[in-house]
């Protein structure tokens, strides 16, 4: 363990410096290219390397709207893990599903952090959130590395983002949340931000006005570049 923190702290400065292909833990993610449907044009695949390639294991947040009887979203919470070194492993393609079928069982009062090595996927790279928008309205989602791993201690290595295509799940969108693309607009960690490959998340097609807000354990892939 600590020698992987010693590799990570070394390869991750290397990274900064660079630019090369390599990610916090200095696996390769040249190979790490993002499987988009072809039947659309809302997310674009960009033609550099990730930074990042991760597994976020949280739940997304709704409230019940009195007006409409359904639900908003009100953010979500996620932990974020390292699976670039996995990208050309079989278990790469479904670890979402894998992850999943874990966090979905597993009762409420345990943290997505505790899952990390069940899952096969013990690296934890950071935190992904909402925080108020720099815009002044409403919220943002953010991925922060500020307080994490070889990130620990850098005020820069989070990124917050402003959606900028959107695609109902190819898997299924009744239970899974949408594909996602978004542009960086704060932070020096990414300047694009994809979630694909989601599992869960939706909410109920209905609400009881006035109910309290509910959280829906999802799981997803996140690609930074
Ligand atoms: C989402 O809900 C979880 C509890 O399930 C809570 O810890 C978190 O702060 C909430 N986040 C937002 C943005 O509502
Ligand atoms: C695109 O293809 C996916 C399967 O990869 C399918 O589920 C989806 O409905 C298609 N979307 C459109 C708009 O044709």
């Amino acid at each position: 363990m600590f020698s992987v923190q010693l590799l990570s702290a070394v390869v991750s400065g290397a990274l900064l410096v660079s630019g090369k292909p390599l990610d916090a833990r200095g696996c390769d993610t040249s190979k790490a290219a993002i499987d988009l449907p072809a039947n659309q044009t809302a997310l674009v695949a960009p033609t550099t390397n990730p930074l990042f390639v991760m597994l976020g294991v949280g739940v997304q947040n709704y409230s019940c709207s009195s007006t409409t009887s359904t639900y908003t979203s009100i953010g979500a919470v996620a932990s974020l893990f390292d699976i670039s070194c996995l990208e050309t492993q079989p278990q790469f393609a479904t670890i979402q599903t894998t992850a999943f079928n874990v966090w979905s069982k597993i009762p409420s009062s345990v943290s997505a952090t505790s899952i990390d090595s069940t899952v096969g996927a013990p690296f934890l790279l950071g935190f992904h959130y909402f925080v108020p928008s720099p815009s002044g309205t409403g919220i943002s989602p953010k991925w922060d590395f500020t307080s994490t791993g070889s990130f620990a201690g850098d005020a820069t290595a989070y990124v917050i983002g402003a959606k900028v295509g959107d695609i109902a799940a190819p898997t299924g969108s009744t239970t899974n949340v949408d594909w996602l693309a978004l542009n960086g607009i704060q932070g020096s960690l990414a300047s694009k931000i994809f979630r694909i490959d989601t599992v869960g998340g939706q909410p109920p097609t209905s609400c009881v006005p006035g109910s309290a807000p509910i959280s829906v354990k999802y799981t997803a892939k996140y690609f930074l570049y």
